[in-house]
């Protein structure tokens, strides 16, 4: 059989000559679709495992559950295996501050603090199974503190350090964390960020909360709680240096972490030991084609997914040297970061589209002063990059040299699931397509009913085969799972993005088909946008709206209705967006705001929010050429006018 049908058979598409000489990606994604126990318990004997699984998958639809029987520690995988070999003096971390501070970690450093922070948990009463929070900069101490729970067992949740005391309280509520550790205060573009004060201001509602383990940063006076608050240097003082790593039953959860849905309550994603780390292992090999001597940096924040997945557990697990960048890209100058590359070597650069965005408005002068000849692959992740934004980063970033890794994948994916896979076999690249669904990953695109559609219309992205990755549960709230993920399209995970398939097979992915926006790569929900700026004494309705970003993405914009005596003004507008930031957090800050009579709606009282989305970016009614469920085409129409005469 000649290759070409060979493919065509296996992903029963029609096949372009040109772009399918593939082989190796071709054979090992249709062994392990045909076959994904045989595929991914080869996979799985890479890690190593106190005991074997008995079974590689337990499918009881919507619960996938991996490596059942096994039990292995994610600690161990990440350091005691390496200091056994020759890695022991291998650099783990090159860690720089933003006020231009270095700390080298070698994998024996790390191995060492990471058993004295887990002492530290153990004295302070954690145990197997016990969350504890985390509301940090980005300090080696993070992701240390993340190693040092996985190593006896605790469940960490990480809350991103631009948080409101709001967003912290309600994420340790409902995990019942025992602990939090923060630092006295973080740096952003040469300010600082007091993160001691807004953890105070969280733990007053927060019942839960035992103890304070605060990390010096920034040297500032803080408010001290005699009893609860706790240095994390006094801790250190009576540490032990060796702290045994619990074997953890693969199916254990080894974090949760809060992402936002289409309600105003964020969802604990929970994510399970073995699956997890099994996926984030052979997917980093894939996709980044990490050789030992590679130098890592992923730019995003701990605090989010990529920063798990990509800066500690698949990273770490591989024994690679990274690099963690404390601050902001344009902090004190736009070449930050080309400074950085050019000083530890990087070898690969995973970013945003918004960052290459902002890189590429600022001019390629900045980049003029810098040896940039160590890059070797590229990486972005977290929304679409559009063709221009590929482009400029392929020439004036990769020199034309270095292929870009277009990922695209979820909080909820654990792991990497469409992009290229160098690691595997050169995927000929297309500017603006994440390119090929990973080993494992059965991705298609569907109709409204679950049916395939042909290549080059869009659809709904699902994933009709549990892959290791995937999340395990919404902590607390099964039926929000089961919801949300599985009962649009039975037995089949569903995405909630919007896609399409061309005829080489590629995917392009094309922004969200639910009401969670995407601003500047951080993910946030309508509703919970809405719940936060209804809270504001003056507002009486709200709706979120988006429009597009020539840096962003996409910007929030807000239509408001305001109580009966309230004028409207700049003074409110500010007003509303403090609000905003007290409540979720500077990323939720809106760009415009408009006062509105009323909102528009359906007869059933659904708010058109396409109608919305129009008018915020200045389009015209005609472009709404789908309404789907949001009102007849004349309703709308209406309501655009309705709501062009109205809003100020
Ligand atoms: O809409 C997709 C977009 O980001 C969403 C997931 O967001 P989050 O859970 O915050 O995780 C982001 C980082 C893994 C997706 O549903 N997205 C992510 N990567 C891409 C993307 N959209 C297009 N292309 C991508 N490469």
């Amino acid at each position: 059989m000649a290759d070409n049908e060979r493919i065509s058979t296996s992903l029963n598409l029609p096949v372009d000559t040109r772009i399918w000489p593939l082989k190796r990606y071709t054979d090992m994604h249709r062994f392990s679709i045909e076959d994904p126990e045989h595929f991914w318990s080869e996979e799985a004997r890479k890690l190593d495992w106190y005991e074997t699984w008995d079974k590689v998958l337990d499918w009881e639809p919507p619960y996938a559950r991996w490596f059942v029987g096994g039990k292995l520690n994610a600690s161990y995988q990440c350091v005691d295996r390496h200091v056994k070999t020759w890695r022991k003096s291998k650099v783990a971390i090159y860690w720089e501050g933003e006020t231009g501070e270095t700390r080298v970690l070698s994998y024996s450093t790390l191995y060492r603090d990471v058993n004295r922070f887990a002492s530290i948990l153990e004295k302070l009463g954690v145990k197997k199974g016990d969350k504890i929070a985390l509301y940090m900069p980005m300090v080696p101490e993070l992701p240390i503190f993340m190693l040092a729970a996985c190593r006896i067992g605790a469940v960490h949740t990480v809350i991103f350090s631009g948080f409101s005391a709001q967003a912290i309280a309600d994420r340790v509520n409902d995990t019942k964390a025992k602990i939090i550790i923060t630092a006295d205060g973080g740096y952003r573009r040469g300010k600082t960020i007091k993160l001691k004060e807004i953890t105070d201001e969280a733990v007053q509602d927060c019942p839960s909360i035992e103890r304070i383990i605060v990390v010096k940063r920034t040297g500032e006076d803080i408010p001290w709680s005699e009893g609860k608050d706790v240095w994390l240097s006094d801790l250190l003082t009576d540490a032990a240096k060796y702290v045994e790593p619990e074997p953890m039953e693969s199916t254990h959860p080894l974090y949760i972490l809060y992402t936002s849905g289409t309600t105003g309550k964020p969802k604990g994603i929970v994510h399970g030991t073995g699956g997890y780390l099994v996926y984030n292992h052979s997917a980093y090999k894939w996709v980044f084609d990490i050789r030992e001597d590679s130098v890592f940096w992923c730019t995003a924040d701990v605090g989010w997914v990529t920063g798990h997945s990509n800066i500690v557990y698949a990273p770490l697990s591989h024994g690679a040297a990274i690099v963690l960048y404390e601050g902001a890209p344009d902090y004190p100058e736009i070449d930050r970061w080309w400074d950085i590359i050019d000083k530890y070597g990087v070898t690969v650069l995973y970013t945003s589209p918004t960052a290459i965005r902002m890189f590429m408005r600022s001019g390629e002068k900045w980049l003029e002063k810098y040896d940039l000849s160590t890059l070797e692959l590229l990486g972005s992740v977290g929304e679409p990059i559009n063709p221009e934004a590929w482009e400029w980063y392929y020439r004036y970033i990769g020199k034309e040299r270095c292929p870009i890794v277009d990922t695209w994948w979820q909080t909820e994916t654990g792991g990497i699931m469409i992009s290229p896979t160098p690691g595997i076999e050169e995927i000929p690249l297309k500017p603006g397509s994440a390119t090929l669904p990973l080993p494992g990953v059965d991705a298609v695109i569907v109709d409204n009913d679950g049916n395939e559609i042909p290549p080059g219309e869009t659809g709904l992205l699902i994933i009709k085969k549990p892959w290791p990755g995937i999340m395990m549960d919404i902590y607390g709230d099964s039926d929000r799972y089961r919801e949300t993920y599985w009962s649009k399209f039975p037995g089949s995970y569903y995405a909630g993005d919007f896609a399409m398939r061309d005829k080489d097979g590629y995917f392009w992915m094309l922004g969200r088909a639910d009401e969670v926006l995407k601003i500047a790569g951080h993910r946030i929900g309508t509703a919970e946008v809405e719940s936060a700026v209804i809270s504001h004494p003056s507002v009486t309705e709200v709706a979120v709206a988006s429009k597009p970003d020539e840096i962003k993405g996409d910007a929030l914009v807000l239509f408001v209705t305001l109580r009966e005596n309230e004028k409207p003004s700049d003074e409110l507008k500010k007003e509303i967006n403090k609000h905003l930031r007290e409540n979720i957090g500077p990323i939720a800050t809106a760009d415009e705001i408009y006062f509105v009579d009323s909102m528009p709606k359906t007869r059933s009282g659904k708010i058109m929010r396409r109608v919305l989305k129009a008018v915020a970016s200045g389009q015209d009614i005609g472009d709404l050429t789908t309404l789907e469920d949001e009102g007849s085409v004349e309703e709308a129409k209406r309501a655009y006018a309705e709501l062009l005469k109205t809003k100020k």
